[in-house]
């Protein structure tokens, strides 16, 4: 049966692959972004009624992070609206081993509306699409938790995870956890990038203290500079975080992909050769 999705963030990493996915089923699919139109704004709810009205299941990507003062209540206010227009299935992306998420997640799965956290750890595509993408465009890449390693996943994988448990039954009031298959740092990612591109790519450790120092000078609100900093700290450095899952095999009966491939198929786009002085 043809299904109303509302899939927030839906131009983002995650979202626009769900997005992609679901119209190929043929689904009815409404965009929540600001951009979209009507427009969702996760700091104007006079308008959420509208944006998720006729709406029968919903993907929800918080903005910047459920780690973030003012997500709870958020959540929690989206969670009403959500209930107050009928809406029967919601899945909520969270991050691997933030405990503030965890908070976000329990008003989510308590709502009474079936629900499925995917709880993801560090996307492949933060290289290609997100805030690393510019320092390996510049050819050095300066990042603190040298020694860190994240079983990073991929941002396809999640799409099909999360439009499995979209539209099928059986998943609800679950929480996957969704890993790639390989541990990596920063040094190894950024050879793996250097050797499929051609490239001369070096990636410089630094401190914490140096790389939140370098973000402040380059004017980044404070309200960013916390994020990071939790991220790197709570987040990477956290050996929970390191710990590879079935999850990605168990919903989609096939092994999640590796960085390799991901890293294969990005240098085909030319992205990472976009050289940036
Ligand atoms: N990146 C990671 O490694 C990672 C790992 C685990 C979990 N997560 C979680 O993933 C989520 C981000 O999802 P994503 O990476 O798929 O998205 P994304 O690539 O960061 O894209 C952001 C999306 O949200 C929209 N957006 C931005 N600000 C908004 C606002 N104030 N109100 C409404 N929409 C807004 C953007 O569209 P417009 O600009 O048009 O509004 C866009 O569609 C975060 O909750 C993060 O914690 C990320």
């Amino acid at each position: 049966m043809k299904q109303h999705v509302l899939v927030l963030g839906g131009t983002g990493k995650t979202g626009k692959r769900i997005v992609e996915r679901l119209n190929n089923l043929g689904h009815m699919v409404r965009v929540g972004s600001r951009s979209a139109n009507p427009s969702f704004d996760w700091n104007k709810p006079a308008n959420w009624p509208e944006v998720l009205s006729g709406i029968e299941r919903m993907y929800i990507t918080y903005q910047p992070d459920l780690a973030v003062p003012g997500a709870k209540e958020a959540i929690a206010a989206l969670t009403k609206v959500a209930q107050d227009q009928g809406v029967k299935k919601l899945v909520l992306l969270s991050g691997k081993g933030e405990v503030e998420a965890e908070h976000c997640e329990q008003i989510v799965l308590n709502s009474g509306i079936d629900t499925t956290i995917i709880r993801a750890s560090w996307f492949n595509q933060n290289f290609s699409e997100s805030h690393f993408l510019e320092p390996i465009q510049h050819g050095v890449v300066a990042l603190p938790n040298a020694g860190s390693k994240a079983p990073y996943v991929d941002a396809n994988d999640l799409a099909d995870a999360a439009v499995e448990v979209l539209l099928n039954d059986g998943h609800e009031g679950k929480i996957y956890e969704l890993t790639g298959p390989r541990l990596l740092d920063f040094e190894t990612i950024v050879n793996e990038i250097a050797q499929a591109t051609g490239r001369d790519l070096k990636y410089i450790p630094i401190s914490l203290e140096e790389y939140v120092g370098a973000m402040k000078s380059m004017g980044l609100p404070s309200d960013v500079v916390w994020l990071i900093e939790y991220l790197f700290t709570e987040v990477l450095d956290n050996p929970d975080n390191q710990i590879i899952t079935r999850d990605v095999e168990e919903l989609l009966g096939r092994q999640p992909i590796d960085f390799s491939d991901y890293v294969a198929e990005t240098a085909k786009t030319g992205i990472w050769n976009q050289v940036v002085a």
